[in-house]
């Protein structure tokens, strides 16, 4: 089926090599009275709307986007979904002043999502997230990583990474999958049980079952150390997966160091990120995974130097690390407003960190990302044509359509409409 979207404000966020980085971060201006067609799931064409009607002559499937944005569907590089239920007395609690360690040193944090996912049965966790799930496609998210980390156990991180897979056939999302084996140290176990359990039980069975895209780690005190998380990460991109780290969120405790030495292709966080290794970062191939809504919820006054990152010529992504400890926020305009806000960015340089350079994360960036012929067809209308309404109105959802692989799937009858 041919699909034309015409009269649109667009935005290709066009990409000869992704990541975008340093000065060439910031999408280029919208083609004006702009159109796209779609074949099936694919973008055939992008172009002035009269050309692209002179092209395209006959009857086909039109939507008129009346002058709004359209921008490529947007790409949460970084979840910890799949959880089965909230914490918000631990936030309480944060409020009043107990540090996010104490209450994790409690038993609360990382461990008390692993007992709430262990205690809650599978069709309760699949529906729970599918809800979430739809909250974040009303909002504009069309692919979005879901990992492990909250199984803790050789059994519970399998299951996590199970569930991811039948939440692939439920959403309407892409899904890419994470194994975030080295989270948090089991109580039950010692952790150099655990780490063992991991390299030699965990990852094996998981790999062998075709339930990773990619590996992650928790780089941090009360975590793992570099040299804990090291060989796990060798030996996942010698098996051709994508390697992340949760580096520098908390503390500075040498994750940045490790992760460049190994080329991974995510630094996650970075709030404190050393002045010794910016230059390096922005000068690697390796892309700077910026948390906004981390540093946000957990009332950090150090931030992680964004400003200074691309300046330097680095890469950026932004994401929301949706979870219910540090970043219970799923919506994708509201993080692009906190990096705006909090972390200095354009936002134009945010569209191109949510869009492309997320794609690039998760090993995406030929299929979808941008608006460019030959991509899949993630499409995104918004109700205005100012790319300035979304960080400047923060909580006001600013997407009224969402395109999934050439398909309407928010902006129908009773999804909301522009
Ligand atoms: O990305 N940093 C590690 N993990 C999460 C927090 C998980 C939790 O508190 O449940 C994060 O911030
Ligand atoms: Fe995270």
């Amino acid at each position: 089926m041919r699909q034309l979207i015409i009269h649109g404000t667009i935005f290709p966020v066009k990409t000869s090599r992704a990541p975008r980085r340093g000065q060439a971060l910031p999408a280029e201006p919208p083609i004006r009275d702009g159109a796209i067609v779609i074949e099936d799931d694919i973008i055939q064409a992008v172009g002035p709307t009269k050309d692209i009607v002179a092209q395209y002559p006959g009857v086909h499937a039109v939507w008129d986007a009346k002058g709004c944005a359209v921008l490529p569907g947007f790409v949460d590089c970084h979840t910890h979904l799949p959880f089965a239920a909230w914490r918000a007395d631990e936030y309480r609690l944060r409020l009043a002043g107990k540090r996010y360690e104490e209450i994790a040193h409690a038993r609360g944090g990382i461990v008390r999502s692993s007992q709430q996912l262990r205690q809650t049965p599978s069709d309760h966790v699949t529906s729970f997230v599918r809800a979430l799930a739809g909250e974040m496609l009303m909002t504009g998210t069309t692919t979005m990583e879901m990992k492990s980390g909250y199984g803790l156990s050789v059994r519970d991180e399998l299951r996590q990474l199970r569930l991811i897979q039948t939440l692939r056939k439920q959403v309407k999302q892409r899904i890419v999958s994470t194994g975030l084996f080295l989270h948090a140290p089991p109580p039950e176990t010692s952790r150099s049980l655990w780490i063992d359990q991991v390299m030699h039980q965990l990852w094996p069975a998981a790999y062998d079952e075709g339930l990773l895209d990619a590996v992650d780690a928790f780089v941090e005190e009360g975590a793992f150390t570099p040299s804990e998380v090291r060989s796990l990460l060798v030996q996942a991109s010698q098996h051709q997966l994508l390697t992340r780290l949760h580096a520098d969120q908390l503390s500075r405790m040498g994750g940045t160091k490790m992760g460049l030495d190994l080329a991974v292709r995510g630094l996650d966080h970075l709030d404190y990120l050393a002045a010794e290794d910016l230059e390096r970062l922005a000068s690697s191939g390796t892309v700077a995974v910026l948390l906004p809504a981390a540093t946000y919820s957990m009332k950090q006054t150090v931030r992680p130097p964004a400003r200074e990152i691309i300046d330097a010529g680095g890469a950026v992504a932004i994401a929301t690390d949706f979870n219910p400890g540090t970043a219970p926020i799923s919506s994708i305009p509201l993080t692009m407003s906190l990096a705006v806000h909090l972390f200095d960015l354009t936002p134009e340089e945010a569209l191109s960190a949510v869009t492309i350079n997320a794609a690039y994360v998760l090993g995406l960036d030929q299929q979808i990302g941008s608006l460019e012929v030959g991509k899949q067809a993630d499409v995104l209308i918004l109700d205005t044509d100012e790319l300035a309404m979304i960080p400047y109105r923060a909580g006001h959802n600013p997407v009224a359509r969402v395109m999934v692989r050439g398909q309407w799937v928010v902006g129908e009858k009773g999804l909301g409409g522009v």
